[in-house]
């Protein structure tokens, strides 16, 4: 199979946050966002792949700084890495006000995507061609958030099975839930 550059699949989504986006003080709902974040994902994952692709995690949606109602948001999406049938996609949002030209970085986040053949099975994926310092570094970034999200799940774990009923009973004392009512 060929490789293929990140070039070759980089894509663009800009739209225009209409007025049925909105939540009720005015901004633009998570979930709009989300949505768009996903299907720019698929489809650079689906370009590099040349298949249907699922996606599997996120990592890194934040919404630090709210968006407006007549805003530009541009979601630039890359294949950052790739494993045998996974795909790190790196997805730099920014939203533009017309009017001014100001331009706000919103969030940084990365969609892994599966490839699926036609019979549902999970499918390799041509590798990634890097031709300069920017796409190693993504690469390597890539790589390092597959291994952390590995062990943040298996870490996640262990540290759950530690707690017997009464130490987590304990360690919730100082915390904000009423337990009253727990018996
Ligand atoms: C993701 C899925 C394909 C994994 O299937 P599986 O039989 O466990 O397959 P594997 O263990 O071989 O994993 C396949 C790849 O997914 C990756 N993967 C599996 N679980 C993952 C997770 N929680 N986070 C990130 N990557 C994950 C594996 O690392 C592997 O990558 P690689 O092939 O590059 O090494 C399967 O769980 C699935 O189809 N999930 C539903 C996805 C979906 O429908 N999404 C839409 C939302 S409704």
């Amino acid at each position: 199979m060929k490789s293929k550059s990140p070039t070759f699949s980089a894509t663009t989504i800009t739209e225009l946050m209409i007025p049925s986006y909105a939540n009720f003080s005015g901004k633009v709902h998570g979930g709009i966002l989300l949505s768009l974040m996903d299907k720019v994902a698929f489809a650079c994952a689906a370009k590099h792949s040349g298949t249907y692709c699922v996606t599997v995690s996120v990592e890194g949606v934040e919404f630090l700084q709210p968006v407006e109602v007549g805003e530009l948001v541009s979601l630039k999406a890359s294949v950052n890495y790739v494993g045998r049938s996974s795909m790190i996609i790196g997805i730099h949002i920014e939203s533009l006000k017309p009017k001014t030209g100001e331009i706000k970085h919103t969030n940084t986040c990365y969609f892994t995507m599966v490839a699926k053949g036609e019979d549902g099975k999970t499918q390799e994926v041509p590798q990634l061609l890097l031709e300069n310092h920017e796409q190693l570094k993504r690469f390597v970034e890539g790589m390092t958030i597959k291994n952390i999200s590995k062990r943040k799940r298996v870490l996640l774990d262990e540290e759950i099975e530690k707690y017997t009923k009464d130490n987590l009973l304990s360690h919730c004392k100082n915390e904000r839930c009423d337990l009253s009512k727990f018996s």
